[in-house]
């Protein structure tokens, strides 16, 4: 049997992007972000992303199905954000999304963000199939999960308050870095050192919880009582050992879970999981601790519409079909 062929849409931040795969083949994946715009304002501004998603829907759809050399004609079903995030950028690529599955006659399935960049991963090997332990780390959520089921995972741990990526950027503002934070602060952390203490806090918490909160809280009281000294601080060496202290405890508990959980098998997805020293730290605890790593390519760590395709095969395949009434929402809880 054929494997279907579907389009991923994602508008619920400031990327408005369309992929088309056909089963877990990624035949084409586009892009167009207002983040270059919003950079000015220092963050999103939700009626600047609307107007930019407005304005570039139909352009990158249109160059989804050209690159994968497909009709929209051949499309098996239309799968879309509807949540969460920005309520007027949602309802863009829903709207959108809606038009072409009732005028094509196909199924619309509409997909939870971060459920997109779970099924990330599966783009990447199609071999891929549950149990594993997953890192979940973007800018709204960071947990350590265990996926059960490509439907059903179980939450083994996460933040207490911050997510990693928030913590990036607010960083990145004391820094003096611009919008988004987390290339900024990465970039800038590989001219430096890990050689200013962080506090221990992180490692204290038991299970698989940590919190961002306290480290964020250090880092900038750390900066605001150099400036009242008219000390310099070395930005490279801060931004350094932030990086360090937010993300190796996320690899150390990762690889604590898949060992507790006695899988052999790792994945992750998020924006924070584009971070290069993130990648290589994962990739060397696996290594050591005998499990396979499955990343997506850092793109597809980011927000992109070949995420969105993928969950959406895996409830096409559910048969999990969305009514044309479906509603756009800010929020969606982590289940
Ligand atoms: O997954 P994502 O694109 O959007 C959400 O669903 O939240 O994640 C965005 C977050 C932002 O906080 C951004 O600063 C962070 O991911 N991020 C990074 C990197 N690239 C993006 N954090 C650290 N290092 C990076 N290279
Ligand atoms: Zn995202």
């Amino acid at each position: 049997m054929k494997e279907p062929l579907i389009l991923g849409i994602e508008s619920s931040c400031d990327e408005t992007a369309a992929a088309v795969i056909r089963g877990r083949t990624l035949l084409s994946d586009e892009i167009s972000s207002s983040a270059s715009i919003q950079a000015k304002y220092g963050g999103v501004v939700p009626e600047i992303a609307s107007r930019a998603h407005t304005d570039a829907v139909g352009e990158v759809v249109a160059r989804a199905l050209r690159v994968a050399s497909v009709k929209k004609e051949d499309l098996d079903a239309v799968a879309v954000t509807y949540g969460a995030g920005l309520l007027g950028a949602l309802l863009v690529g829903l709207m959108y999304a809606k038009g072409l599955a009732f005028g094509l006659r196909i199924p619309l399935i509409g997909v939870d963000h971060i459920r997109g960049h779970l099924a990330a991963a599966y783009l990447e090997d199609e071999t891929l199939r549950p149990p594993f332990v997953t890192l979940l780390a973007s800018g709204g959520h960071t947990a350590i999960l265990y996926t059960k089921t490509e439907t059903e995972f179980e939450i083994l741990g996460g933040t207490l308050d911050d997510a990693a990526g928030e913590a990036f950027d607010k960083v990145a503002r004391v820094l003096g870095l611009s919008y988004p934070g987390g290339p900024h602060v990465e970039a800038l952390a590989r001219e430096g050192t890990p050689s200013i203490p962080m506090p221990k806090m992180l490692k204290g918490l038991g299970g698989y919880d940590f919190s961002y909160s306290g480290l964020k809280t250090h880092i900038v009281n750390y900066v605001h009582t150099a400036e009242q000294r008219g000390e310099k601080v070395n930005r490279a060496d801060l931004a350094c050992s932030f990086q360090h202290a937010a993300l190796d405890i996320l690899v150390e508990k990762t690889v604590e879970a898949a060992r507790e959980k006695g899988t052999d098998t790792v994945t992750a997805g998020g924006g924070v999981i584009a971070n290069g020293y993130l990648r290589e730290a994962l990739q060397a605890a696996c290594a050591s601790a005998g499990l396979r790593l499955v990343l997506p390519a850092k793109r597809r760590c980011t927000d992109n519409g070949a995420m969105i395709a993928s969950e959406g095969l895996i409830q096409y395949r559910a048969g999990n079909f969305s009514p044309l009434t479906l509603n756009a929402r800010a929020s969606i809880p982590l289940r």
